[in-house]
């Protein structure tokens, strides 16, 4: 039998306006709108473009990249997690903190270089929030690292990050490290949720 707060989380996922909308315009998970009001913003992705995309499971954010790269950008995901197919999009299945999955995504980036890095990983929540944060911390650093190796000078990215030990440290590297530093809650990104989603613009 299902718990209360199991049920709970049931009741306002099926009565959360994203969700539903999310259904009626085909996208695989309510996230893709997180996505979508950064680029409106911002306009991050662009025809042509080589993207990463960590944690891309379900495909919202997939989806939608796909579109905006066109026929002649790229777009390589990932996630620990299976993908249902997506038509040009390159998926990997692997965990982000083994060192084989960054070794099978840069094989097959297969040299090209990166425009954007993005990131919409987040650990598995045990409920203690000092574990949580810690494990959401690590995956944002093998994330920056990775974008220090394979993001093109003049590239960017775009991570989820949560609020808490280890947010300060990760805006001032970001800042040694770029251009420019932007911090963006998303309408769609809920009230309760510790999460924002940093843009780091143009990597020296
Ligand atoms: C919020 S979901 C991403 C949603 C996605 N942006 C979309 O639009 O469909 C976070 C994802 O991070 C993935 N993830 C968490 N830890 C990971 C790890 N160590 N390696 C790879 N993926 C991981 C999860 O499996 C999950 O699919």
């Amino acid at each position: 039998m299902r718990s209360k707060s199991s049920h709970q989380w049931l009741k306002e996922h099926f009565e959360d306006p994203y969700v539903q909308k999310s259904w009626k315009d085909g996208y695989r998970c309510r996230a893709a709108y997180k996505l979508l009001e950064i680029q409106e913003k911002y306009k991050l992705i662009q025809p042509g473009m080589v993207v990463v995309d960590l944690g891309a499971a379900p495909g919202g954010w997939s989806q939608l990249a796909r579109e905006w790269i066109g026929r002649k950008g790229a777009l390589i995901a990932m996630d620990i997690l299976p993908m249902a197919e997506l038509e040009g999009v390159e998926f990997l299945q692997g965990d982000f903190t083994e060192i084989e999955t960054e070794a099978a995504l840069i094989k097959l980036l297969d040299s090209r270089a990166v425009d954007v890095v993005m990131s919409d990983m987040a650990p598995n929540m045990s409920g203690t929030r000092s574990v949580d944060q810690a494990k959401s911390m690590y995956l944002i650093e093998l994330t920056l690292d990775f974008a220090r190796k394979n993001l093109k000078p003049g590239g960017d990215l775009l991570i989820k990050i949560f609020h808490g030990e280890g947010f300060d440290e990760t805006l001032k590297v970001c800042r040694q490290e770029y251009e420019k530093v932007i911090m963006k809650k998303p309408d769609a990104s809920r009230d309760r949720s510790r999460e924002s989603y940093l843009l780091a613009l143009g990597k020296k």
